[in-house]
């Protein structure tokens, strides 16, 4: 079954506790808390203070979602953060320093995963495939929330569920950007099994209903 990340981008940062208590009480299982450092992505969001406070304030699965050039720099401050799940860009640095980061975020006991923006192809993840458990698809360009899901990358969805099946079947696929209950069919049918919702989950009147819907 899928299963439906809220991001936290959305939220009412002033409000953040009561908003993670809402997720929780809306039936989500996992947060996505998106990381930007204003020059892998043109924009900033969140840093480790912010973090700290979503680990302390929800017992569910923290999905840290890592926009930062050369994102080994930061792996040990995140796990002691307690992410369950640690994802960074393939294009934030070299695939050396890249298997170098997954190794990292695994010797703390943490699950990773890499992420690739739109412009990204399929095969870049080749040579990291075995090394994650989850790939993250970007169906908007990272930084923003409120975009428009990119539907033509469903190709690429598919086709690296095909890749991961052969050397690596339980790794998980994830979508983020534009996810609403309109667009969630299209994703799962092409194999993506988390589902990452900022706006359209923060806009959403009846919080459970939705998280129904995505995860359906
Ligand atoms: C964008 C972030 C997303 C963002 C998605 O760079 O990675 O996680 O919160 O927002 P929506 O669901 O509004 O596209
Ligand atoms: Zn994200």
């Amino acid at each position: 079954m899928a299963k439906i990340a809220p991001s936290v981008l959305s939220a009412d940062f002033a409000y953040l506790g009561r908003d993670l208590r809402e997720m929780k009480e809306a039936g989500a299982k996992w947060v996505h808390v998106d990381v930007m450092d204003g020059t892998f992505v043109p924009n900033f969001s969140i840093g480790s203070p912010v973090v700290q406070c979503i680990r302390d304030n929800t017992d569910i699965i923290m999905d840290v979602h890592l926009m930062i050039m050369e994102p080994i720099r930061y792996i040990d401050k995140f796990c002691d953060m307690g992410a369950d799940y640690l994802t960074i860009h393939v294009e934030a640095d070299t695939e050396e320093n890249t298997l170098a980061a997954l190794d990292k975020i695994h010797a703390r006991g943490v699950k990773a995963g890499i992420v690739l923006k739109p412009g990204t192809p399929a095969e870049t993840a080749a040579p990291y495939l075995e090394k994650c458990d989850m790939i993250l698809v970007m169906t908007v360009e990272p930084g923003f929330g409120g975009q428009k899901f990119m539907a033509h990358m469903m190709p690429k969805l598919k086709k690296l569920r095909a890749m991961l099946d052969k050397v690596n079947p339980g790794c998980l696929l994830e979508v983020d950007g534009g996810v609403d209950v309109g667009t969630c069919e299209i994703c799962k049918a092409n194999g993506a099994e988390v589902l990452v919702a900022g706006s359209a989950y923060f806009k959403a009147e009846n919080k459970a209903e939705f998280v129904k819907i995505i995860e359906a």
